[in-house]
């Protein structure tokens, strides 16, 4: 793992209240008090006024909790050091809040949202960074409930709460008359699982993931299968937060210059981010031979070494040529990485320097020979 995503750990962006993180944090908190003493929206018979909340659980965790536990398959792609931050073979850096899933329970809660920085080996662009913030909510129902509410199963009132639910909280975030629908997805962890989709801008956009839970998890976490059932959750904070206040880029999160941390305070949900003026890019290119008998450089690991290199003033990382060498069938790839900082003007030298570092660590690190 490099230093540069370890030196996040700690930042606690969604605690910090006038940060956009820890403000639609706050938002989403305040509807699910609001959802959870109303009678109409949570199903009767729920005997809870409140959601725990958590946001301080530790980001370093087993990776039983991380994939087993969520029942994420053995193969799953998500378990790959190519996606996913091993601190050694048994811990990693939770690659989604639902790695809290099944302690939650076990540890007896039964309606409660976990708020955290999530960790994932990624490319460069404007949406990506290697560590962002999710919120996951989880809610247990007894038989009671559904019998109460007329239905002949869990599965079924946990569905329609779920989605009742979370079109409320769309309409809370981005207004009544926003425009949701759903769309069926896949999580190893529910069935069935949907995504909810908000018309955006005239396009549609995934803001969450949800399902109702796989009775496995609640029976390996001590709940009686089949006397319960559960919904879950989980959204990405950056995405709603870059929608709803206009942020463009992803790494301003990261960014303490106050032209763009005076800009927000808590409890400001209508702050439109008001541009500064940026400075000018600059772009470098690499190319480089694959190493020969050993697996190919990813795009991760490109971008995994820029980042440990450059760290925020990586703005992009493009792949513009990968071909084959028809006669020693070697391959050769080329990026582009474009350089800028959000908070000064980079000099041409100091750029040079971080180019010639990274394509230093490229040859000595993953051993690609550079063109
Ligand atoms: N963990 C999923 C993700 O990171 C989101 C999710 C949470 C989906 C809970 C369903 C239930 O994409």
């Amino acid at each position: 793992m490099t230093d540069a995503v370890f030196d996040k750990m700690g930042a606690s962006l969604h605690t910090r209240p006038d940060h956009p993180i820890a403000i639609i944090k706050e938002a989403i908190y305040a509807y699910f008090d609001a959802a959870a003493s109303d009678p109409a929206r949570l199903a009767a018979g729920h005997g809870r006024s409140a959601f725990s909340k958590f946001d301080a659980l530790h980001p370093v965790v087993p990776a039983t909790a991380n994939f087993d536990e969520v029942l994420v398959p053995a193969d799953h792609v998500s378990r790959s050091p190519n996606d996913t931050y091993y601190v050694d073979d048994a811990t990693v850096l939770r690659c989604h809040t639902s790695a809290h899933q099944s302690s939650s329970l076990r540890a007896g809660e039964r309606a409660f949202l976990v708020t955290g920085d999530v960790y994932r080996r990624d490319s460069i662009d404007c949406s990506h960074y290697p560590v962002f913030h999710q919120m996951e909510g989880v809610r247990v129902f007894e038989k009671s409930e559904w019998e109460a509410a007329g239905l002949p199963d869990g599965t079924a009132l946990a569905e329609r709460e779920l989605k009742g639910l979370l079109e409320g909280l769309a309409a809370h975030l981005f207004g009544p008359s926003a425009e949701t629908r759903w769309v069926d997805a896949y999580f190893p962890f529910t069935h069935p699982s949907f995504e909810l989709e908000v018309l955006f801008n005239g396009e549609w956009m995934e803001v969450l993931g949800c399902g109702v839970m796989q009775p496995a998890i609640l029976g390996a976490a001590g709940l009686e299968e089949g006397a319960v059932s559960a919904w879950a959750f989980g959204l990405g904070l950056e995405r709603l937060a870059m929608c709803l206040f206009q942020i463009p880029d992803i790494r301003l999160f990261w960014s303490s210059d106050p032209r763009f941390t005076k800009q927000f305070r808590a409890g400001g949900m209508g702050s439109r981010f008001k541009p500064y003026s940026k400075f000018p890019p600059c772009f470098k290119d690499v190319s480089f031979w694959q190493p020969e008998g050993k697996p190919a450089v990813s795009e991760n690991d490109m971008c995994e070494v820029v980042r440990g290199v450059a760290g925020d003033l990586a703005e992009a990382v493009t792949l513009i040529d990968a071909f084959t060498h028809p006669k020693t069938g070697r391959a050769s790839t080329c990026y582009r990485i474009a350089y800028r900082s959000m908070e000064r003007s980079l000099e041409d030298e100091e750029i040079n320097a971080v180019q010639e570092r990274v394509r230093g660590a490229l040859a000595d690190g993953l051993g690609v020979e550079l063109r």
